[in-house]
C-alpha cells in the first residue's frame, strides 16, 4: 500500500469504518435471501423516506448497473436518452447501455458537465419521425464529471422544460451526496424534478453498494424484474442494505461527502496562484480540473497520482475523498509547488 494519498479517484478511497462496523452487525446468523431482511427494509425504507420516493429503492453492486436499471425503467425499444458527452455512461461504461439496453444515446458537447434547455433543444427535432430515434430521456450527472453541481433553480429549469416537452429526467448520482453537501440541500429537493435517479455509496464510503431510486410508483413495477435479469439481484442482500445503514447512520454519509469537497477546495486554493496552473472548471463537489505545462505534469507523476483527464490539454484530474486529510492535501499542494519551481 502507498502511505502517499492517491488524488486519482474516490474509488481508490477505503471503506469508512462505520460501514465496515455495519456490515460486521449484518453479519449474525441467518436472514432471509434476495432481499426480504430487516437490513433491506430499513434501508430502503429510510432512503425512500430521504428522496420522498413513492416508487422504491433497488439496491445494485455497481454504478454502471445503476445507470443500466434505471434507464431501462424509462425507456421504450425506439427512445434514445440524451446525455453530455462527458457522461460517465457515455464514456466509461464500455458501451453497456447500447450493448445491455440496446439503447441509443444522443451526446450534446456541454463545457461544464451540465445539460441546459438550449443545449438539449437540437435534440428534439426529429421527434415523431418514424425514421428517426426518438428522444424520451434526459440524463444528468449531479455532481457532474466535471466536479460541477445543478444549482436547485437549474434543476427546476431542467425538469420544467422535460415536462413540457414529455421528456423524463433520469440523474445518475454516483456522487449525488457532494451535490448535496456543495448546495446544502437535502436529497428530496435534489430528487424532486427527477423520475429515477441513483445515489451512489461507493465513491462515499462504501466497499460497493449502490441504489436506483425510483420516483414515480407508476414506474416500479418491471423494477425487480429488470433488476434480476440484469444480474444485479444480491442473493446475500443484506450486506449491500448494511453499507447503506453504515452511511445513513448519523448522517454520516453527508458528513463523509462535505470533507471530500471541503478537501477539493483546499486543494484549488492552495495551487491557483501557482505559476502555470489554471484551474479550469467551478470547484463544487470533490474534483479540481486543472491545466499546467506538461513538463510540470511529468515531474508531478514521477511523485504523486493523479489523472491525467486530457493528454492533448494538458488538463489533469485531481479528486478526494471521505478520507483526504488537509495534511494529505497540503503534502500534495507542497508537492505541486515544488515540482513547478524546479522546473
Ligand atoms: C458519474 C459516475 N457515474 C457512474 C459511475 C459508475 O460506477 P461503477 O464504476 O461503480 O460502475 C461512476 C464511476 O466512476 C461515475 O463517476
Amino acid at each position: 500500500v502507498d502511505s502517499r494519498r492517491s488524488f486519482v479517484s474516490d474509488n481508490h478511497a477505503g471503506a469508512h469504518e462505520s460501514v465496515i462496523r455495519a456490515l460486521a452487525q449484518a453479519n449474525t446468523g441467518d436472514a432471509t435471501s434476495y432481499g426480504d431482511d430487516a437490513w433491506t427494509e430499513g434501508a430502503s425504507a429510510a432512503l425512500q423516506t430521504a428522496f420522498g420516493a413513492r416508487g422504491g429503492v433497488f439496491f445494485v453492486f455497481t454504478g454502471t448497473a445503476a445507470n443500466i436499471l434505471g434507464l431501462s425503467l424509462l425507456l421504450r425499444p425506439y427512445e434514445a436518452v440524451i446525455c453530455p458527452d462527458s457522461a460517465h455512461l457515455h464514456v466509461d461504461e464500455c458501451g453497456a447501455i447500447e450493448r445491455v439496453l440496446g439503447g441509443k444515446l444522443l451526446t450534446v458537447a456541454t463545457p461544464d458537465g451540465k445539460l441546459t434547455p438550449s443545449l438539449i433543444a437540437p435534440s428534439l427535432v426529429d421527434r415523431g419521425d418514424q425514421h428517426r430515434i426518438q428522444a424520451r430521456v434526459v440524463a444528468i450527472s449531479q455532481a457532474t464529471e466535471r466536479g460541477t453541481c445543478y444549482t436547485l433553480d437549474e434543476l427546476k429549469v431542467l425538469g420544467e422544460f422535460c415536462r413540457g416537452e414529455g421528456l423524463l429526467l433520469y440523474v445518475d448520482g454516483a456522487r449525488l451526496a457532494n451535490a448535496a453537501a456543495h448546495l446544502g440541500c437535502t436529497l428530496a429537493d435534489l430528487a424532486a424534478q427527477a423520475d429515477v435517479l441513483s445515489f451512489g455509496g461507493t465513491k462515499n464510503g462504501a466497499i460497493g453498494a449502490e441504489a436506483v431510486v425510483v420516483m414515480d410508483e407508476d414506474r416500479v413495477t418491471a423494477a425487480p424484474f429488470l433488476r434480476k435479469q440484469q444480474t444485479q439481484l444480491a442473493s446475500k442482500m443484506r450486506y449491500l442494505s448494511a453499507q447503506f445503514l453504515g452511511l445513513l447512520e448519523d448522517d454520516l454519509w453527508l458528513h463523509n461527502a462535505r470533507q471530500a469537497n471541503a478537501m477539493a477546495r483546499r486543494l484549488a486554493d492552495g495551487i491557483r496562484d501557482v505559476p502555470g496552473v489554471e484551474l479550469r472548471q467551478a470547484v463544487e463537489a470533490n474534483m479540481v480540473f486543472a491545466t499546467m505545462h506538461p513538463a510540470h505534469i511529468a515531474r508531478l507523476q514521477d511523485l504523486w497520482r493523479f489523472y491525467l483527464w486530457d493528454p492533448a490539454a494538458h488538463l489533469v484530474r485531481l479528486m478526494t475523498a471521505f478520507d483526504t486529510t488537509e495534511a494529505d492535501v497540503d503534502a500534495f499542494i507542497d508537492g505541486i509547488r515544488l515540482t513547478a519551481e524546479h522546473g
